[in-house]
Formats: C-alpha cells, structure tokens, sequence
C-alpha cells in the first residue's frame, strides 16, 4: 500500500543509505570521545585509517571494531597539540570523499 503511494528513487535510497552510515559513525565517534583520555601523553604514535593493520605500541584509529578508537578522522582529532611524534597511514586517504 505504501509502496504505491511513496515510490522512493534510486538517489533517495542512497542518501538513506548514506544517512543511517553517518549515524552508525557518530555514535563510534562520540563513544570513542569518551575514551580517549587514556590514550593521552606525549610521543604519541598515530595509526590513522588502520583498519585490520594493527600495530602495537601504536594509537589504532578506524572505524572498524579492530581499531583502539573509532575516530571518524573527517573530525577533528581529539588530542593535544604536538602530543604526536608519528602520524602512519596507508590504502586510507583515498577512501575519503572530496571535498568533504
Ligand atoms: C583500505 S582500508 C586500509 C586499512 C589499512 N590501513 C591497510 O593498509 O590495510 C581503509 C580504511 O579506512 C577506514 N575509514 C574510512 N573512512 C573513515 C573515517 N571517516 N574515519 C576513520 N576510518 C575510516 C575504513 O574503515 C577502512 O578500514
């Protein structure tokens, strides 16, 4: 019945696929805010985009449950000023969208 009266589009389909993904990673996001002080300090080595490439010793951000955080990295990242040492990444920067 509905289905006859509300016929959603391609392009509307995926802009609610987009919208329920973007909701999934603010909710990562803001549950890996709450953790982060425990990976404060200095010297901090980050691993952004790690997917499944854990590296120990090191902060694993994605947002894949293998991750030390669930940053989404398309925010600010939520540590002090200097406290890194090393940035690592690698196959990620191309996974975000440009130019947002
Ligand atoms: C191709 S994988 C690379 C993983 C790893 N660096 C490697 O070389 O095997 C890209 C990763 O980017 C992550 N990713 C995509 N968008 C992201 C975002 N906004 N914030 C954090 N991670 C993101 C995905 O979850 C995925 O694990």
């Amino acid at each position: 019945m509905l289905r006859n009266i509300f016929k959603p589009t391609a392009g509307f389909r995926r802009a609610a696929h987009d919208l329920k993904r973007e909701f999934r990673i603010q909710r990562l996001h803001r549950a890996a805010l709450k953790r982060v002080r425990r990976y404060s300090g200095n010297n901090l080595r980050l691993n952004v985009g790690c997917g499944k490439n854990i590296k120990q010793g090191w902060i694993n951000i994605d947002l894949s449950k293998e991750a030390d955080l669930q940053l989404d990295v398309r925010e600010p990242l939520p540590f002090a000023s200097e406290s890194a040492s090393m940035v690592y990444s690698e196959h990620f920067f191309e996974h975000l969208e440009y130019p947002d």
